[in-house]
């Protein structure tokens, strides 16, 4: 086994002592470093599975990330932005501080109350960081929607979370194209008579239409005052809302609060990015994505740090876009995910080899498995040896890495393919289907036994659901939906997803969420769909169809069938294959047998098959899973 031991990194020992020992003092010590009008008079309130953190204390989220910098510096860098087209804009605590008070203050003219909901879809400018701590500082509770979802996702969220105010832009860039984000909008929400108003950032320029409810962002925010109080908030009170796709249909809510989440997000960017005065930090995250919203928007602003932000794709115009935005801003810390450095792999090494990387010394990596090779890669071409892999594992529902290297915290050992160990003040285990703990070296699931302060607050508007999805399999245990192992050394390595969520290019899907999107068209009688191996986005969408009576397969139905999911859930979830079946593989109670799919899949044997309502349908998958791996051992 390879261990790689980084000899840089603090070594405070008794950061881990003081959490083993009592996890609940130590994470009151961690709060200690947010800024908090009222001290709390409760560090946790457990009633299971609800955890509130820090009950009774006072604080804000965007005073935390803004006021508090400007106090000291206010002229420090907070953003070097660069456009797709080339186009670039710095801003400083200061500049911040400042549109977010216009924001802010512009809401407020506009009706909008602590506790309302605000939804963002905007590209990956710094409007879109201002929108969230815009909201953050009045109280308001942001929900951001990546700008890769469609039309009829946006308005399932929006009318999910009956938001007053849409902020969006005029269009983004992304590979050269424009995105006509307000024109996605518009349809989105035909008819949900809540939605108040939508501002609209003009970024793009491009034409658009304007009703009496659009509001120009540069208009309104013209005449505002540019100082705004931020208004000291409970520590529990709700944050922001983000959608994420889970094993049903629908997409789920999670809900996160303030001190608590803000207290992980804080103690945690730390840790893991061991981040100092000088650094220039780049997460290549979309905000859309909850690595955005902890370690683009609260993490770093919060620790004052200069940072990265691109709107764009990474390889666009070059494909060695990336590592000239490296050398330009002399980026120190990269975090991004393994299937963009699978994509920067396929292109060589001389891209790299050939750009000025020497400013880096940290790397991050985020949201699927990293594959040995991967990490060496990383490691070697990128790190030039010198360089920290910084494996984190962590979940939309846990708000901050709860597996991580932490060279902030302690000198590191790293094993390639491994996020080492949990942070301190969590507390992990690997156990069998009876909620066992298994033995080391074995495969099992993982849960979490405690609360941590990150932990999501419940689901909105759906306490059940939130006690089936996370805490039913196992009791007073949080249910993961991972596979992982725990070696001799402690180090955990995670194994994918245990449930049917799939994780492609990064993105999470889930399979019900898509057979439900392919049988919402009017050919589709049943789907399943399942994930497979792929080498670059880690996972592939499989979709196996059959058709209703009078439909016959053809390319023209399988294209329509494409570009419905596109318009459905959106062009992140496009498939790689779709296949008619004239069966599904079904029990005899009538479910599609996943773990035979699954199995099929990955080549893996079926195991016991005999309750299966009919084997012929079997070989029809059989016979699809043969003919895609031909045609993808010859692409
Ligand atoms: C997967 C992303 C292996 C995992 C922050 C998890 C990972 C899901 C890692 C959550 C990692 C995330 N190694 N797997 N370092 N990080 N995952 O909610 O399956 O988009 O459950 O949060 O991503 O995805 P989510």
């Amino acid at each position: 086994m390879d261990l790689y031991n980084i000899g840089l990194g603090n070594n405070d020992l008794k950061t881990r002592a003081a959490a083993s020992q009592d996890h609940i003092k130590f994470w009151e010590s961690q709060a200690e470093s947010l800024y908090w009008s009222e001290r709390w008079h409760t560090a946790l309130e457990w009633n299971p599975p609800f955890a509130r953190w820090f009950v009774g204390g006072k604080t804000n989220a965007s005073y935390n990330a803004l006021d508090r910098i400007v106090q000291k510096n206010p002229n420090k860098k907070a953003i070097f932005w660069e456009g797709e087209d080339g186009a670039t804009r710095v801003l400083t605590y200061k500049d911040l501080l400042v549109e977010v008070s216009k924001l802010a203050n512009a809401l407020k003219t506009l009706g909008v109350k602590k506790g309302d909901r605000i939804t963002v879809y905007l590209p990956m400018v710094p409007e879109l960081i201002i929108s969230l701590l815009a909201c953050a500082r009045i109280g308001a509770i942001h929900t951001v929607i990546f700008s890769g979802f469609s039309a009829k996702s946006i308005r399932d969220r929006v009318d999910d979370s009956k938001s007053k105010i849409i902020i969006t832009a005029d269009g983004g860039r992304r590979r050269g194209t424009l995105v006509k984000l307000k024109d996605v909008v518009d349809e989105a929400i035909q008819g949900l008579d809540f939605v108040e108003n939508v501002i609209v950032l003009e970024h793009t320029h491009n034409p658009i239409s304007f009703t009496a409810r659009d509001k120009k962002w540069n208009e309104l925010v013209s005449s505002m005052e540019p100082f705004c109080d931020a208004e000291m908030l409970d520590s529990t009170h709700p944050l922001y809302i983000l959608y994420t796709s889970g094993t049903t249909g629908k997409p789920k809510g999670v809900l996160h609060g303030t001190g608590g989440y803000l207290t992980h997000v804080f103690s945690t960017f730390q840790w893991i990015f061991d981040i100092k005065d000088s650094d220039v930090y780049f997460c290549t995250a979309d905000i859309g994505w909850v690595t955005g919203h902890s370690y683009v928007v609260y993490g770093p602003l919060m620790h004052g740090a200069t940072q990265v932000m691109y709107e764009g794709a990474l390889d666009y115009s070059t494909p060695a876009r990336i590592w000239e935005i490296i050398s330009r801003y002399g980026v120190t810390i990269l975090y991004t995910t393994p299937t963009a450095l699978r994509m920067f792999m396929k292109y060589g090494d001389d891209l790299p080899n050939s750009s000025d990387l020497s400013s880096l010394r940290l790397l991050g990596t985020v949201g699927e498995p990293i594959n040995p090779r991967v990490w060496k890669w990383y490691f070697t071409t990128i790190g030039k040896e010198r360089c920290p892999i910084i494996d984190t594992w962590w979940q939309t529902e846990t708000g901050g890495a709860m597996i991580s290297p932490l060279p902030g915290l302690e000198t590191i050992h790293l094993k390639p393919g491994s996020a080492s160990r949990p942070i301190p003040g969590v507390c992990l285990s690997i156990v069998d289907e009876n909620g066992k703990a298994i033995p080391d070296d074995s495969k099992g699931y993982l849960v979490i036994e405690n609360p941590w302060p990150g932990m999501l607050l419940t689901l909105w508007g759906d306490d059940e659901k939130y006690k089936t999805v996370y805490w039913s399999k196992y009791k007073n245990m949080y249910y993961a939906g991972d596979y992982a192992i725990r070696d001799k050394d402690g180090y955990i390595w995670m194994l994918g997803r245990a449930d049917d969520v799939l994780k492609v290019a990064g993105h999470r899907l889930g399979t019900a969420e898509l057979e439900s999107g392919f049988v919402s068209h009017k050919a589709v009688a049943e789907a399943a769909v399942c994930g497979i191996p792929h080498d670059v986005k880690g996972e592939a969408i499989i979709a196996f169809l059959v058709l209703k009576d009078g439909y016959t397969q053809s390319e023209q139905l399988k294209k329509d069938l494409v570009q419905h999911i596109r318009t459905t859930i959106g062009p992140i979830a496009s498939p790689d294959q779709l296949y008619f079946v004239t069966k599904l593989p079904k029990t005899r109670s009538g479910k599609i047998m996943r773990r035979l799919l699954k199995a099929l899949a990955q080549d893996e044997k079926t195991g016991d098959i005999s309750t299966l309502e009919d084997e012929a349908s079997v070989d029809e998958i059989k016979a699809a899973f043969a003919e895609l791996k031909q045609t993808l051992a010859k692409s």
